[in-house]
């Protein structure tokens, strides 16, 4: 493989790395009485390309939940409802808008 080969598979690696985006939901116990078990379902549902859906455990913010996690963006949003979860992809994922936020109290 020459320089230019090894420098298209080096840049289109990086490109990949930085693109890859993975999305956690708490599913731990207070979470989860909250309901994000169907914010979790809401994403999936989605089924982003390049982006991973997880369920995740306690992600330390307890009582706000259900807490979302964007990485690597470190972005967070508290109070997600599942009806928000198509605004929150649009935003974050397709406008770039990296603000997390609180969901709650917009029901
Ligand atoms: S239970 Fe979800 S952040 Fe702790």
């Amino acid at each position: 493989m020459n320089h230019e080969g090894r420098n298209y598979l080096i840049h289109n690696r990086m490109t990949t790395i930085s693109n890859y985006k993975c999305i956690r939901i708490c599913q731990n116990r207070t979470c989860r009485k909250q309901g994000a078990a169907d914010v979790l379902a809401a994403f999936e549902a989605l089924s982003i390309p390049g982006v991973k859906i997880m369920a995740s455990g306690c992600l330390g913010q307890c009582g706000n939940g259900p807490m979302v996690l964007v990485l690597p963006d470190a972005v967070w949003y508290s109070g997600v409802l599942a009806s928000s979860v198509p605004l929150i992809v649009a935003q974050h994922l397709l406008d770039g808008r990296k603000e997390g936020r609180s969901e709650r109290g917009k029901e």
